[in-house]
């Protein structure tokens, strides 16, 4: 298990102990955090599981992949450290990871 933050628009705190494999947008479903949408279910084809990484995390988590980028551009509000949770893989390295939702999707 790998300790998940993600941090609401109203800066309600949702502290998840995810299962590694898991995408940090599988765990926000299943702890029904408001503001994660995920229409597609994960499949890189919606954009509405956009989050923001914590600067401090940004690094560890990466770049995201090029078909990644180009669904980015449906999101509202893209900056530097937006990712799409569904393409975040929890695993041991990212114990502690922090992310953030937006005010709203696309
Ligand atoms: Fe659709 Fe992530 S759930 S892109």
């Amino acid at each position: 298990m790998t300790k998940l933050t993600i941090v609401a628009f109203d800066g309600q705190r949702f502290e998840i102990d995810a299962a590694d494999g898991s995408t940090v947008m599988e765990n926000a479903v299943r702890n029904s955090v408001p503001g994660i949408e995920a229409e597609c279910g994960g499949a890189c084809a919606c954009a509405t599981c956009h989050v923001y990484v914590d600067d401090a995390w940004t690094a560890k988590v990466g770049e995201p992949e090029p078909m990644e980028e180009d669904m980015l551009d449906f999101a509202v509000d893209v900056r530097p450290t937006s990712r799409l949770s569904c393409q975040i893989k929890i695993a041991p390295d990212l114990d502690g990871l922090v992310v953030h939702v937006p005010e709203r999707q696309a």
